[in-house]
């Protein structure tokens, strides 16, 4: 069924609903489970800059392991309760409440069933606004249409397809950073930042350009309204343990994530746009 000149929705049985969207300048699919880009391909190179995983499950059982899952009203585990890691609409169906086709690309804007669930103390809205151009941009829209002041936490979580990690430097950040393999021990991020083991650094930056650097390209990252840059890869013990990726498939992938780790408290009626765009 097609929702606009760009934009078409497809339904295949057992499967997650699909938006295929494409213009003169890129195609993208997303997946209206966990409101979800699963690629992004600029038609300038053809290039996936997305990576997905040989064994991601895409019949809406589970968070799907790779693209960019939306955490969101938490990041991680819930600050004080036993609810699921980084939110629950990851894995919720959302709708589609625009499409639009402009000369800078086609815009999708998305929601949530609901933006309310077990674990957030308090009233919320949630709008996914994707443009797909030469240039991927997600803008991830909080409201707080609640009567009191409430905090949450997000993140884009994109997996970036990077064919191999031992050969890719990320570039842009600076400072401190949180090894969370290691109890959240303070680091300073090396000047030449190189990935030899599992990574899950959270970057308590206000670094908005990164570069994920490779031998035969460079991928831009822009992040706003971030208060943390996540950088995550799980190595090989925890991609072997986990049943959604290959064994060796950590090898293809970094995530670099542009996220709320501290908690943004909003006031009665206030909105925060977390963004990130892709080139
Ligand atoms: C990262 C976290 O953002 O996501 C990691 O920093 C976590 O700690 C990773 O392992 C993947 O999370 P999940 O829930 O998708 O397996």
């Amino acid at each position: 069924m097609r929702l606009s000149k760009g934009v078409k929705l497809q339904t295949t049985d057992g499967q997650v609903d699909t938006l295929v969207v494409e213009n003169d300048l890129a195609m993208a699919r997303i997946s209206l489970f966990g409101g979800h880009v699963l690629s992004y391909i600029p038609h300038s190179d053809a290039r996936d800059r997305l990576w997905m995983s040989g064994n991601a499950i895409l019949d809406g059982s589970k968070a799907i392991r790779g693209g960019i899952p939306i955490c969101w009203p938490w990041f991680g585990d819930h600050p004080s309760g036993n609810f699921p890691a980084h939110g629950y609409v990851r894995t919720q169906q959302w709708q589609v409440v625009g499409c639009e086709d402009q000369s800078i690309g086609t815009i999708v804007k998305l929601k949530p069933e609901s933006a309310l669930g077990a674990g957030l103390d308090g009233e919320l809205d949630l709008l996914l606004t994707i443009t797909v151009g030469e240039v991927l941009t997600l803008e991830l829209t909080t409201t707080n249409i609640g009567a009191n002041a409430l905090a949450f936490g997000a993140a884009l979580h994109s997996y970036f397809d990077i064919e191999d990690i031992g050969l890719t430097e990320l570039r842009g950040l600076n400072g401190e950073f949180l090894d969370k393999t290691e109890s959240y021990a303070s680091k300073v991020t090396p000047e030449v930042y190189l990935f030899q083991k599992e990574t899950d650094n959270v970057h308590l930056s206000p670094v908005t350009h990164t570069v994920i650097h490779t031998p035969k390209f460079d991928v831009d990252v822009e992040s706003m309204g971030h208060d943390s840059i996540v950088v995550w890869n799980p190595w090989i013990e925890k991609s072997t343990a986990m049943a959604d990726m290959k064994d060796d498939s950590y090898r293809s992938m970094l995530c670099v994530e542009a996220a709320i780790t501290q908690g943004k408290t909003l006031a009665a009626g206030e909105q925060h746009s977390l963004i990130q765009t892709i080139q």
